[in-house]
Parts: structure tokens; C-alpha cells; sequence
């Protein structure tokens, strides 16, 4: 047996104790991704091996927190691919806007820029009062982070960068106040977006959503765990809404597929059609 096979079997049998202790379910991650991520983690741990840190792990809350922040890759951006945004601006938002309301859950929303962005985008195209965006992490620090809506101030450049790439109609400026190192956005974006906690692993669907985004989260998933995945999708979308997958993710291939359709090739956006084939 190799020391990778040990690693793995030590991974499997962690996983399986965090999800009996703490209820988050990773035995469905990419094998390759855990062992990365938890290699990172051991290294800056004082353990030597995740067997030896392991009784610790499910004694200890917080020595858990640092693992789960480990685990969960919360790197985000606002109008992060500018030309999806485009592209939904362009595309998806003149069918939202046939709606009297919309309902949008960002799936896997880490500290929320990607929500903020999108308030942003139907806020200049006249939607306001007319949507709501359930935006939802599994991971409670970060949602914590996005209800802040507070960023540094040094991402700012990068972000209008992106704003205006993404076709962004005013000024990016108007929706930020700079204090200090840090840039707090206006709470009017906050007043249409829900932010709550959720795991797509082992949580229920939401009803009734016209527009589904999770972009870079499936990615770290197993075959079995983004079929999943992607069945609360199916059942959370109305006939005719919109499933925004990230520039590395497709339908290819998954048991919805033929449920669907992509606006466009390569954009990753599907619309659910309206009848069953
Ligand atoms: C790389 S970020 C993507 C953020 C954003 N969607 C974007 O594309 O910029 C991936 C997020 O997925 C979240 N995540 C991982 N597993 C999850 C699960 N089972 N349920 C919900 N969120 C999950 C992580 O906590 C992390 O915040």
C-alpha cells in the first residue's frame, strides 16, 4: 500500500466522522481536490497525519472551522467572467423582465459578490422592486461575510474592471462607499437578497426560481453528488427559467440534459424547456 492509498483511506474515514459528528457531507467531493485541500490544511496543522489530528477534529469546534475553511474554496469576484454577465444582461434578463417577479438563487454564493453583482445588473435594468435573489453557502462564515457586503478596497479596481466588461450601464463607484483599506456596498443592493445558509449535499430544493446560478462549486464534486445536484435544480426551476453553470461546467452528459437547452454554445446557460420530451 502507498502512502497516497493510506492518505485516502485516512480521508474516507474522516469524512465519514465529520458528516456523524457535524453533518456536513464531503464523501462525495473529488478524491483529488480533499486530498489537496487537506494536505494544505495538515501542513500548517502541527498533526502529522489526519489520523493523529482526526480525534481532534471531532472534539473540537473550531479546530473543525479551520478544516471546513480549508475544505471550501471561497474565492469569489463581482461580475466575476464579465461575458456571462453579458451574457445574461443581454439574453436571460429580456425574458425575466416579461415576469411581474423573479426569483434567483445563487447556489454556492461564498462572500456574495457574485449576488451583488447580479442586484447590480437587475437594478439597472429597470427590475427594481420586481426580484429576489436567495443567495446560500454552506458555510456559515462566509455568509456571514456576504450580509456585510464589505470587500477591500484594493479589489475595487479589478471589479469595475469587470463591471464595464460586463456591460454595466453607470458608474461602479456609485455602489460603494471607500473607508479606510475597505469598500462597503450601498445596503440598497442588500434589501432584495436573502442570504442563508444551505448545503446542496443533503438540503431540500427551493420552489418557484426563475433563475438558478452555481458557478464553480460542482466543480469539486463527485458524478454521483452533482446528479444530485443538479435534480434540486431541476426540481427548484419553473418551465422556462434559466440554470447558469461556471465557464468550467457543463449538461454534458447529466440525466437532465435533454430537459434543456443552451442559449447559446458556451455560454453554460440552460433554459428549462417548457414541455417534457
Ligand atoms: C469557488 S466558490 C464559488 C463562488 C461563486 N459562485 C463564484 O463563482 O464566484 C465555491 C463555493 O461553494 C461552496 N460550497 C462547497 N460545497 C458546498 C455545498 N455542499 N453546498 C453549498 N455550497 C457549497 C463553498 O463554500 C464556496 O463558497
Amino acid at each position: 500500500m502507498t502512502q497516497d492509498d493510506l492518505i485516502d483511506i485516512e480521508i474516507k474515514l474522516l469524512m465519514e466522522g465529520i458528516f456523524q459528528v457535524y453533518g456536513y457531507d464531503f464523501r462525495e467531493y473529488s478524491e483529488a481536490s480533499l486530498r489537496r485541500r487537506l494536505t494544505q490544511w495538515l501542513s500548517g496543522s502541527g498533526f502529522a497525519t489526519l489520523s493523529l489530528a482526526q480525534s481532534h477534529l471531532l472534539r473540537d469546534r473550531e479546530l473543525f472551522d479551520t478544516l471546513l475553511r480549508g475544505i471550501t474554496i471561497n474565492v469569489s469576484e463581482m461580475f466575476r467572467d464579465p461575458a456571462f454577465f453579458k451574457a445574461v444582461r443581454e439574453q436571460v434578463v429580456p425574458h425575466l423582465k416579461t415576469y411581474p417577479f423573479v426569483k434567483i438563487w445563487h447556489a454556492g454564493c461564498a462572500s456574495g459578490e457574485e449576488a451583488y453583482s447580479m442586484a447590480i445588473l437587475l437594478l439597472e435594468e429597470g427590475l427594481k422592486g420586481r426580484f429576489r435573489i436567495y443567495a446560500t453557502d454552506i458555510n456559515e462564515e462566509v455568509i456571514r461575510k456576504a450580509q456585510e457586503g464589505i470587500y477591500p478596497l484594493h479589489e475595487m479596481q479589478h471589479f469595475t474592471k469587470n463591471y464595464q466588461q460586463a456591460g454595466g450601464t453607470g458608474s461602479f463607484s456609485d455602489y460603494y462607499t471607500a473607508r479606510y483599506d475597505h469598500a462597503i456596498l450601498n445596503s440598497k443592493l442588500r434589501e432584495n437578497i436573502v442570504f442563508a445558509a444551505h448545503n446542496l449535499a443533503v438540503d431540500a430544493d427551493f420552489g418557484e426560481m426563475n433563475l438558478i446560478l452555481c458557478r464553480n462549486v460542482m466543480i469539486y464534486f463527485k458524478q454521483p453528488l452533482k446528479e444530485r445536484v443538479l435534480g434540486l435544480f431541476d426540481s427548484s426551476l419553473v418551465p422556462g427559467g434559466f440554470l447558469c453553470l461556471g465557464t468550467k461546467e457543463s449538461l454534458d452528459h447529466r440525466r437532465i440534459s435533454d430537459r434543456y437547452e443552451e442559449i447559446k454554445p458556451r455560454t453554460q446557460i440552460y433554459r428549462k424547456r417548457y414541455a417534457k420530451r
